[in-house]
């Protein structure tokens, strides 16, 4: 029998863990158990410290339901959610790169025919949005599906307004040659949710709580890997610091701005000063994304 030291209980604790029969879950368990003592060593937590961190977690577990989940948060804003986007999804060069859902997708948007508008009654300064989905190959992904959402002008998703109707985002479909056409309006910066405990852990910190302005788009299609992504709004004061580090340079866009009284991509004369922004995706293929799970 080994009794327990300061310096052995790793190892023991380790060796105990060994009594898993699912291999992965074993693998899990053996790496975590190493890390979380590390991680206890290095920082040598004191007991208050300790009470502090399980008073912290029950309290974000309490924060969390189907509208709310701070856990997630929490992942995010340590850039977790970010490295197990990046594992999951080695897409190959030239592929549009992917990066974190987030929390404010609502699925069955409303499926609005090329150049309808996703912004109807929303506030905000138009914006259309065209270009072709694409395969590495070059040829068009018609009938391509891009599920679109974001924030309206003043920064607020539909979960974030009082409203049963859907709110800035929508289904399009890409026409035979690729092509797809949106007009919504101008997302605009936003913090992420500070009213909780990962608000609480900010606020001790200098880290901006910040996300650039964005679009999020689901693009999938029979064959092609489904991709998660976003377009970021060129010169953005928060691209350098998006505090779930979502920022990748080929999802960096111009925004560019049109004089009102100019003609838009889908035919109409807007009256107003508007954006156009110009993004083709490209799809790699299901079975050629290295996908660590399969
Ligand atoms: C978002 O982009 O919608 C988002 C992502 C992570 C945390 C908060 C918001
Ligand atoms: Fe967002």
């Amino acid at each position: 029998m080994t009794y327990v030291t300061e310096e052995n209980l790793t190892d023991v604790v380790r060796q105990r863990w060994t009594a898993i029969p699912d291999p992965r879950l074993r693998q899990v368990m053996q790496s975590l158990i190493k890390h979380l003592h590390s991680f206890v060593r290095d920082v040598e937590l004191s007991e208050a410290e300790w009470f502090a961190a399980i008073d912290f977690l029950t309290r974000t577990g309490k924060m969390c339901d189907e509208k709310r989940q701070e856990f997630i948060l929490a992942s995010d804003v340590m850039g977790v959610s970010m490295l197990v986007d990046a594992i999951n999804h080695r897409l190959a060069t030239g592929a549009t790169p992917s990066t974190v859902e987030g929390p404010f997708h609502v699925p069955d948007a409303p499926e609005l025919a090329n150049g309808a508008d996703m912004a109807k009654g929303c506030p905000g300064i138009p914006c259309f949005v065209v270009g072709k989905v694409r395969g590495l190959d070059g040829k068009p992904v018609g009938g391509a599906v891009l599920d679109l959402w974001q924030t309206d002008g003043e920064g607020f998703y539909e979960a974030q307004r009082d409203t049963t109707e859907p709110w800035m985002r929508g289904l399009y479909r890409a026409n035979p040659d690729g092509s797809y056409v949106v007009r919504t309006v101008a997302p605009i910066a936003y913090t992420i949710p500070m009213d909780g405990t990962i608000g609480e852990l900010m606020r001790k910190t200098d880290i901006s709580h910040m996300r650039p302005a964005h679009i999020h788009f689901c693009v999938t299609a029979p064959g092609y890997h489904r991709l998660v992504t976003h377009l970021f709004q060129r010169g953005d004061e928060f691209i350098e610091t998006d505090v779930v580090y979502g920022v990748k340079e080929p999802l960096i866009v111009e925004f560019q701005k049109q004089k009102a009284g100019s003609k838009a991509p889908n035919g109409e004369t807007v009256d107003t000063d508007f954006y156009g922004v110009n993004y083709d995706f490209i799809l790699d293929r299901a079975a050629e994304a290295a996908i660590a799970a399969e």
